[in-house]
């Protein structure tokens, strides 16, 4: 009960946000309010408010269905309002679905689309290898399925990949790091690792670039990780959840920091960061001895915590960018169109090469924040402000 209040309620702040930021940039957020199945009354405000300021485009009979993991992260609630706007812009019909990480439900909602007649599927998987009987059935029924975001991995029946530059991610992550943290074998530095979930491809790719940023340091005894945890089979998050970060990281601070601060939390995702916080907070850590916090996804509340000192970086991703590219690679298999594809090497899925978009991903902190997230039309000041 809780948790659906929290999501009604997320629905609507995220509606609101991508009303007054978002849109300014990206054109009216009109479909936002559908993009939040869990929103019922309590968000018909805002989706009336949202109705009024677009006009659907006229029905091209085509109907694409977009399989989202989960509404209790902001980013997701971003992509999925943004993919709904956009195809709904060009006169598809939407079947936007979350699955709120739940991998049963998932392969449930789109076997549900095919069934209901979808066109086109577009899937940002939560667990990409449970998918493969499903787009087994998408490909025999003659239906295109594009990745969103997340790779589906060991199918053929993947026509193209929309995404960031994943390993990029990693490695400007550990770029931050490296230049930011003071570092020497004579002043070492102590780091954990807070990586993503083991069955999604990004989070692969962003500890490879991680590491290759930071191995050095830790070879020269600049950086030490006195839990020893730095393999991925140890350090990662099933599903990216916040409260295994957070427990997690009160395990390692209980156990391998009792005498000796941790200094920095290289942290893969936004949630993982807010996960460590209270377990920092829960141990006593001030003002006086916090450590650098790194994220991804540059959430509204990661903004804050940048803007406050409570978190050192972020990934900032242009959902809307990505959307874009991806609406390009859907009228790709349904028009005949060139979708812009600026990869055909790295991201092989066990089975074939995808063709790929790769966005670019931006490290935001206190000194750029203003001029990449604000500027480019994300948040604004007073969303920040709040
Ligand atoms: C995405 C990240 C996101 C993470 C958790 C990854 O697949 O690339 O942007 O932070 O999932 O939702």
């Amino acid at each position: 009960m809780k948790k659906k209040l929290l999501s009604v309620l997320m629905s609507a702040a995220v509606v609101a946000s991508l009303l007054a930021g978002c849109g300014a940039a990206a054109g009216t957020a009109a479909p936002a309010a559908d993009a939040a199945p869990a929103a019922t009354e309590e968000a018909a405000p805002a989706a009336d408010a949202a109705a009024d300021t677009a006009a659907p485009a006229a029905s091209n009979g085509k109907k694409v269905a977009v399989a989202m993991p989960t509404q209790s992260s902001e980013r997701w609630m971003h992509d999925g309002a943004n993919m709904k706007e956009q195809l709904e812009a060009l006169g598809y019909e939407v079947d936007l679905q979350y699955a709120e990480d739940d991998v049963q439900a998932q392969v449930s909602q789109i076997e549900n689309m095919i069934a209901a007649g979808a066109n086109c599927l577009v899937i940002a998987a939560i667990d990409s290898d449970a998918l493969v009987n499903v787009e087994a059935q998408a490909k025999d029924a003659g239906i295109p399925v594009i990745a969103y975001d997340r790779l589906l991995m060991n199918t053929d029946a993947v026509s193209y990949y929309a995404t960031f530059d994943n390993k990029g991610v990693g490695t400007k992550i550990g770029e931050y790091i490296v230049q930011h943290c003071g570092a020497t074998p004579d002043a070492p530095k102590t780091i954990e690792l807070f990586m993503g979930s083991p069955d999604d491809n990004n989070a692969h790719m962003l500890y490879a670039g991680l590491m290759e940023q930071i191995q050095p340091l830790l070879d020269d005894g600049s950086l030490v990780c006195k839990s020893g945890q730095l393999a991925f089979d140890d350090n990662n998050t099933l599903r990216w959840d916040q409260q295994t970060a957070m427990k997690r990281c009160e395990d390692l601070l209980t156990r391998y920091y009792a005498d000796e601060d941790l200094d920095i939390c290289a942290c893969a995702y936004d949630g993982l960061s807010y996960g460590c916080m209270s377990a920092l907070e829960g141990a006593g850590y001030t003002e006086a001895n916090w450590p650098m916090i790194t994220g991804q996804d540059a959430e509204l509340m990661a903004t804050k915590h940048i803007i406050s000192g409570k978190q050192t970086m972020s990934i900032y991703k242009d959902t809307r960018l990505l959307a874009s590219k991806c609406v390009t690679m859907v009228q790709a298999v349904l028009e005949g169109a060139e979708p812009e594809i600026n990869d055909t090497e790295q991201y092989n899925n066990g089975k074939i090469v995808v063709p790929s978009y790769l966005c670019e991903p931006v490290p935001v902190d206190k000194d750029n924040y203003k001029e990449v997230i604000i500027g480019g039309g994300y948040y604004t000041e007073e969303q920040l402000a709040e």
